[in-house]
């Protein structure tokens, strides 16, 4: 049956439900120019507020990945897995899983994002590391991920180009924080970039888009049925956002902290992270090849692990010699420490007041045309349930361009709340779905 855009949109308007071929039509008919950026964002606000049924969010994903083209891994053979987070404060996990992931003989080919807002992407925190390439061709992709079993590169920009079109005017139409837009954008990456196993780590609480537990549940959950509606197999962990991951955020000395946890000695809510994803997506992908976690610990231990990230370093044109000495990594030139004014017990580091300190310094950009800093960030001398005396350093900023520190400190400093007693602690990993 012919209708028009036109249709569509009063149909959405209506609270109605859109046929594939509508969203299809709707899709392409953007990619193509021949629907106006005014009438997706009609859709885009009349979706959000009536919103997509999973029939609907999966036509959604499946026409975004349409858009451009698809990565086939099964040339690779082995067995492909793919991790995405949500994205939080401190989050340098996939620079230790991949890895990890890759010496349990699993492969890993990754495209990645830079990051927008509070600080880098993984892309830029792996260009933090002198002479690494990020930009690679389809083969170089593809016969890396063979050679040794990881790669991550950037994404190429025929990857969903629905998807870069539609999140541009989600982003100026505050249409962003949409639970089916969010999931089928997020998928359609995921989906166009091949692997067969996908794990999803939704972050909840101050530091993530989800800040409470129910809405990374129905994200989870979303994302979950449109991974498996096209036939990939796909689970979900929700893990606390509620403080930055790890001790630093920045984009070179979260590298530097990813060494340390590939070589044992990282942060214990960083290096547990790792563990238990490594070990759900081993587990998940090859569920007749079990592998238990005092494995995957001995990967970490062995030094099998690191073997693999410097393996994956040499091959795109990194120095791997800052595996050695992270002092090889970029330096800020300049540090400000901030002090606790009371004694007492850490209550709460404010990941969000923390990520926008390390943003402020100058580790994360605005607009995606900015530079960031790859020395910039926040090294974190206490998290939540630590005893402080008042005085004792709270934190280090560091960064290496003229800028005025002050906004940062007072975010800092804003961060942590300080209390007669201990809270409670919470688990890192709150729940687990799709298992
Ligand atoms: N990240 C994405 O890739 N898409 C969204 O919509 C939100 C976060």
């Amino acid at each position: 049956m012919a209708f028009t855009v036109h249709d569509i949109l009063y149909a959405k308007r209506k609270g109605l439900k859109h046929s594939s071929e509508e969203i299809k039509s709707l899709v392409n008919g953007y990619v193509a120019g021949d629907v106006a950026d005014y009438q997706v964002s009609a859709w885009l606000m009349a979706a959000c507020i009536n919103g997509l049924d999973s029939d609907e969010t999966s036509a959604l994903t499946q026409a975004m990945v349409d858009s451009g083209e698809t990565i086939d891994l099964s040339s690779l053979g082995g067995t492909t897995v793919d991790k995405h987070s949500t994205g939080g404060i401190g989050d340098k996990t996939t620079l230790v899983l991949v890895p990890l992931l890759a010496s349990a003989s699993l492969t890993v080919a990754k495209m990645s994002g830079r990051g927008l807002g509070i600080t880098g992407g993984t892309i830029d925190k792996l260009e933090s590391i002198p002479g690494f390439s990020v930009n690679l061709s389809k083969e170089q992709f593809l016969d890396q991920a063979r050679r040794i079993g990881c790669v991550v590169a950037g994404q190429t920009a025929n990857l969903a180009p629905a998807d870069k079109k539609i999140y541009a005017l989600r982003d100026v139409t505050a249409t962003v924080d949409c639970i089916p837009l969010i999931a089928a954008s997020v998928m359609s990456k995921k989906i166009a970039s091949g692997a067969k196993t996908i794990l999803l780590d939704v972050k909840s609480g101050s530091g993530a888009f989800m800040k409470d537990i129910e809405s990374a549940r129905e994200l989870a959950d979303t994302m979950i049925d449109i991974g498996r509606a096209a036939g990939r197999r796909t689970i979900a962990v929700i893990s606390d956002m509620d403080q930055p991951l790890g001790l630093a955020v920045g984009n070179s000395v979260e590298v530097a902290e990813a060494i340390d946890t590939l070589k044992g000695n990282g942060p214990s809510d960083l290096t547990e992270l790792c563990i238990e994803l490594a070990s759900l997506l081993c587990n998940a992908a090859c569920p007749e090849n079990g592998i238990s976690r005092t494995q995957i610990e001995e990967l970490l231990s062995s030094g099998a692990a690191l073997l693999k990230f410097r393996q994956m370093i040499e091959a795109q044109d990194g120095d791997s010699k800052v595996l050695d000495d992270t002092s090889l990594l970029p330096q800020a030139k300049f540090s400000l420490s901030v002090y606790a004014k009371s004694s007492g017990y850490i209550t709460a580091v404010d990941a969000e007041r923390i990520g926008r300190a390390a943003c402020l310094l100058g580790a994360g950009r605005s607009r995606k045309e900015d530079q960031i800093d790859p020395t910039a960030g926040v090294l974190l001398r206490k998290k939540i349930g630590d005893q402080i005396e008042a005085g004792e350093e709270l934190a280090v900023l560091v960064w290496s361009g003229n800028i005025s520190p002050e906004p940062a400190v007072l975010s800092a400093e804003s961060a942590f709340s300080i209390g007669a007693h201990a809270p409670e602690s919470k688990p890192l990993i709150q729940d687990k779905l799709g298992f």
